[in-house]
């Protein structure tokens, strides 16, 4: 599912990513650690399809991206098996919440208005919002809005999910919910990779942890063995 070989990534000639090779990501949960600035972001955006890099390569859900420009055929069927989540939710505003689960596949995977609907129900149930169906995103919660985002990703019936700092912006109470919708994810075999700075979440939740500092690979194993 994720493979990722000698990726260098530059920004104004400094190498953000350093040869960086993922060795045990292929399935399961990967969670990335490491420090500010040491490019967690970066690699999130690269499995993504949104940053070009410089040389290496990768896959991800059976989409290969090499170095150099990304042809958009190869990045619009990416994205389909790709699903991300961002720090800030980016729910739209002016949608309901179950409108904001729907619109993805009702334009892209063109499913009818009752099925993409059935579906977002049974997703915001999953994640603990079967009542807020009809809601605007600015009345929930910051827990709410995001496990809306994280339905809104599974809608799409993803292969992979990326996770950027999913918890940040939370306080402790908000946190917890959000992280028990992406354990139970991970129970449910769902392979995804998870930028977090909780050691414990990826404790709980990780099959294999990635440490970059600086660029580089820094240590990578089980979660016993990088976590200590
Ligand atoms: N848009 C940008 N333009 C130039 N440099 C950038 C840009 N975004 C990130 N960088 C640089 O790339 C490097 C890696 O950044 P990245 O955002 O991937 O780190 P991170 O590990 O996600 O950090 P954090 O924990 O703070 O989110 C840093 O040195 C950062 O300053
Ligand atoms: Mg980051």
């Amino acid at each position: 599912m994720i493979a990722v070989e000698s990726l260098v990534k530059t920004r104004g000639g400094v190498r953000v990513l350093d040869e960086v090779s993922l060795a045990g990501a292929a399935g399961g949960v990967t969670a990335l650690v490491g420090a500010s600035g040491s490019g967690k972001t970066t690699l999130l955006r690269c499995l993504n399809g949104l940053e070009t890099f410089e040389a290496g390569s990768l896959a991800v859900a059976g989409h290969r991206l090499v170095a150099g420009p990304h042809p958009p055929a190869t990045l619009e069927v990416l994205r389909r098996d790709v699903g991300m989540v961002f720090q800030q939710f980016n729910l739209f505003p002016h949608l309901s919440v179950v409108d904001n689960v729907t619109l993805g596949p009702r334009v892209v995977l063109r499913e009818t208005v009752s099925v993409a609907r059935g579906r977002a129900l049974d997703l915001l149930d999953r994640v603990g919002l079967a009542d807020f169906a009809t809601a605007r995103p600015a009345t929930l919660s910051g827990g709410q809005q995001q496990r809306v985002a994280i339905a809104r990703a599974l809608a799409m019936r993803p292969r992979v999910m990326l996770f950027d700092e999913p918890t940040s912006a939370l306080d402790p109470a908000m946190t917890a919910e959000v992280l028990d919708v992406i354990v139970d994810l991970a129970r449910s075999g769902q392979t995804m990779v998870v930028v977090t700075h909780d050691h414990g979440f990826a404790r709980r939740a990780a099959t294999w942890v990635v440490e970059l500092a600086a660029g580089r690979v820094a240590r990578q194993g089980p979660p016993p063995d990088v976590l200590g």
